[in-house]
């Protein structure tokens, strides 16, 4: 099929809900790309925080063809090695106590999971989030996520929701009541433009938290797996939560959403009262098997924050270089820089030019390359960059 058909059909066939860019990826590997023509991109828009460990990861793939031959589905109701395994491996290396876990298939689940699970487990309504906050859009979630654009045209969403200002610790006391439930928080914001929160505030939410009786529910959907540099981003601030939020990257790039929770929290949950027909399936985890398996022998936080340390230097170089450049933001590979006026533009043309990238918002570039990803690649980036803001700022 042609590009110009390919791009047809999924606009003419599929929900016109993504902002699409004109292009036709087929290929991947690593932290780089091709289109349909043979074009090379670098990858620093990684599948939205998918594609961490690169694309078509050699294990990855390996694990995923040996298992389709052997089991692809099998129902949670039924045990499976496969997920025995994967279950061993991921509290393995969740923050200590975190050891029991739901899976499901995206990041909105494992939110929706959470929120039910605090209201289950405390008997009380009322979650608290963060304006500018992002959890996802199943209408759990989407009561959790700040913006408007997402929230207002499917109102009423569901009741005891509300939004304090982020990272202020004297708004969050104040809005506890005795109907809290749970304090829903990303550790960086990711959406919300990159947004890393003072180093008081999540050790002092915790606090607050445990004063008050309320449950600590991190979504670490964007944040984990070695991407901000520690395997987990409330690891930077010495926090574990009662509930923390994964998806994305966790089974090499297919889809999954896992709530791992304290025991005596998570086993709130009776028979029936959640599930989902995916949960855990053999194929699914033994990618995540094998993705575990990859990020602690390659040990890839250690390389996302030492080459993050230098993609971060670089874009502060061009901070230093344009007025149009406000500010460089984010830990390890999980990067944002804020320009003074809207992306858009730049992100169209850099792709021209053999890069991918994505915003959070409409002024901040938004970097989550695969933790693969080379030097050279980052300098690429930068050298595409310079360009395109040097000739916006003309
Ligand atoms: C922090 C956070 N939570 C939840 C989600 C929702 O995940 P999904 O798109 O897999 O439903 C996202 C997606 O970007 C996210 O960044």
């Amino acid at each position: 099929m042609s590009e110009f058909d390919i791009i047809n059909f999924e606009n003419r066939l599929m929900a016109n809900v993504f902002a699409k860019r004109p292009v036709v990826i087929t290929r991947g590997k690593g932290a780089l790309v091709w289109d349909i023509n043979g074009k090379e991109y670098v990858d620093c828009m990684g599948s939205y925080g998918v594609a961490l460990l690169g694309h078509s990861h050699p294990k990855i793939v390996e694990a995923v063809c040996k298992q389709a031959e052997t089991l692809i589905s099998c129902h949670a109701s039924l045990y499976n090695n496969k997920r025995t395994e994967f279950l061993q491996k991921l509290v393995s290396i969740t923050p200590r106590g975190l050891n029991k876990a739901f899976l499901s298939n995206s990041g909105a689940e494992s939110v929706e999971c959470a929120i039910k699970l605090a209201r289950k487990y405390t008997g009380k309504p009322e979650i608290i989030a963060v304006m500018g906050g992002y959890h996802g859009k199943t209408m759990g979630a989407l009561s959790a996520t700040w913006d408007k654009k997402y929230r207002e045209p499917f109102q009423p969403l569901v009741p005891e929701f509300k939004h304090v200002p982020p990272d202020n610790l004297e708004k969050l006391a104040e809005a506890v009541t005795d109907k809290t439930a749970a304090v829903l928080l990303e550790p960086i914001r990711g959406e919300g433009g990159v947004r890393v929160p003072p180093d008081d505030f999540l050790p002092s939410v915790r606090e607050l938290c445990d004063e008050k009786g309320v449950l600590l529910i991190l979504d670490e959907v964007q944040t984990s797996f070695g991407r901000t540099g520690k395997l987990f981003g409330c690891e930077h601030w010495g926090v574990t939560p009662d509930v923390m939020c994964l998806a994305k990257p966790f089974a090499g790039g297919l889809p999954i959403g896992i709530t791992v929770a304290k025991e005596h929290v998570m086993s709130a949950f009776k028979v029936g009262e959640h599930s989902s027909t995916f949960s855990g399936s053999p194929l699914v985890c033994a990618a995540a098997c094998a993705a575990v398996d990859v990020l602690v022998k390659e040990k890839l936080e250690g390389r996302a924050a030492n080459l993050g340390g230098y993609f971060k230097d670089k874009l502060e170089g061009l901070q230093a270089k344009y007025k149009i450049v406000k500010e460089v933001r984010g830990l390890g590979l999980m990067l944002g820089m804020e320009l003074r006026y809207d992306v858009h533009n730049i992100i169209l043309k850099t792709m021209e030019r053999g890069v991918l990238m994505l915003d959070a918002g409409r002024t901040v570039l938004r970097f989550l390359p695969p933790l693969v990803i080379e030097k050279e690649q980052i300098d690429k980036t930068i050298s595409v960059l310079d360009e395109v803001i040097g000739e916006e700022e003309r």
